[in-house]
């Protein structure tokens, strides 16, 4: 076999370590904002993690920051918003491809509403994953509070938010990203899913969308369809059946009446979060939320 070899100077492989050195400290975070996002919940989430655990497994992923904390050696993410998990496979396994496109986008209305209704478009359908992952985070970090919004016909719908500097391309930290993606599994899959997946001594974090606290409140509508109480019901099933596999979970909820009698066969503890999730981004304020362990 034939190797292709390249002759760098000296100076140029300094130059060369020291990128690769500056990599290696870059510390990799989230690179999306999205509803629901774990944020403000890390410092409770990291408390209540146990001490010991094999691989780790999150599958309602989202913005996945409890992932991109807990940095797994071994991880699986999933979740059934099949743009979301298309940009996590692109930061995988083409993240050279997705920078050079992101340096393609403009921050002006008429640019972001074209990207944005392309998706409205017959020919959507064939764009490049690239192509797809590139106006997801565009589309992300221009629109209004990085809202993720779908209309009933399933098309993006939030409106341009008018920043100045949007970060849109962070490339150090998309390198950082992709070096600990390429040592995790990322599957387009509804969240029993794991049932098949975990073993004994493996963790699962489940953050699904929350039970409303009420009406008003409610943001269950993540990707098509609700997350309803059926759907809650059967999260809870799973937890019982992982559990009796040996299986440890943590898993965050709204603190209602109905969260905590669902769990009431496991450790359910109260927890402050700084929460901002309805649409004008105005409900803002310290809430009650729920950590439920089975350990
Ligand atoms: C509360 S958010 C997760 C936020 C995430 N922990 C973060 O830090 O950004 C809930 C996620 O569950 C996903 N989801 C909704 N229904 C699901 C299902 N049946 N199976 C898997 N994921 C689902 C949504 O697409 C959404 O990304």
């Amino acid at each position: 076999m034939k190797t292709d070899t390249i002759a760098f100077t000296v100076k140029e492989q300094l130059e060369l370590y020291k990128v690769e050195k500056n990599f290696e400290k870059v510390v990799c975070t989230p690179f999306l904002k999205w509803p629901g996002g774990k944020r403000q919940l890390l410092r409770e989430l990291l408390k209540h993690l146990p001490k010991g655990y094999n691989r780790f497994f999150e599958p309602f992923v989202g913005g996945g920051a409890l992932f991109f904390r807990v940095k797994p050696e071994y991880g699986y993410i999933s979740d059934i918003n099949p743009d979301l998990i298309n940009l996590y496979e692109v930061v995988q396994n083409n993240v050279e491809g997705l920078i050079i496109s992101l340096e393609q986008h403009k921050n002006t209305e008429k640019y972001f509403y074209e990207l944005r209704n392309a998706d409205r478009r017959e020919d959507y359908k064939y764009w490049s994953k690239v192509e797809k992952a590139s106006r997801l985070l565009y589309l992300n970090k221009t629109c209004f509070n990085g809202l993720y919004r779908m209309n009933s016909d399933g098309h993006f719908n939030v409106p341009f938010g008018f920043y100045k500097n949007p970060n849109i391309i962070d490339e150090q930290n998309l390198m950082a990203c992709s070096t600990l993606l390429k040592k995790t599994e990322i599957s387009l899959a509804s969240f029993e899913a794991v049932k098949k997946k975990a073993r004994k001594g493996d963790l699962v974090y489940f953050d699904p969308p929350y039970v409303p606290l009420n009406k008003t409140s409610s943001f269950t509508k993540y990707y098509k369809d609700d997350f309803d109480l059926d759907a809650q019901f059967a999260l809870r099933e799973l937890c019982d059946s992982l559990s009796s596999k040996g299986v440890l979970f943590m898993l965050s909820n709204s603190y209602t009446e109905t969260v905590k009698d669902l769990y009431k066969n496991y450790n359910v503890k109260i927890v402050k979060a700084n929460r901002a999730i309805n649409c004008k981004g105005d409900g803002r304020g310290k809430i009650n939320e729920l950590i439920i362990t089975n350990y």
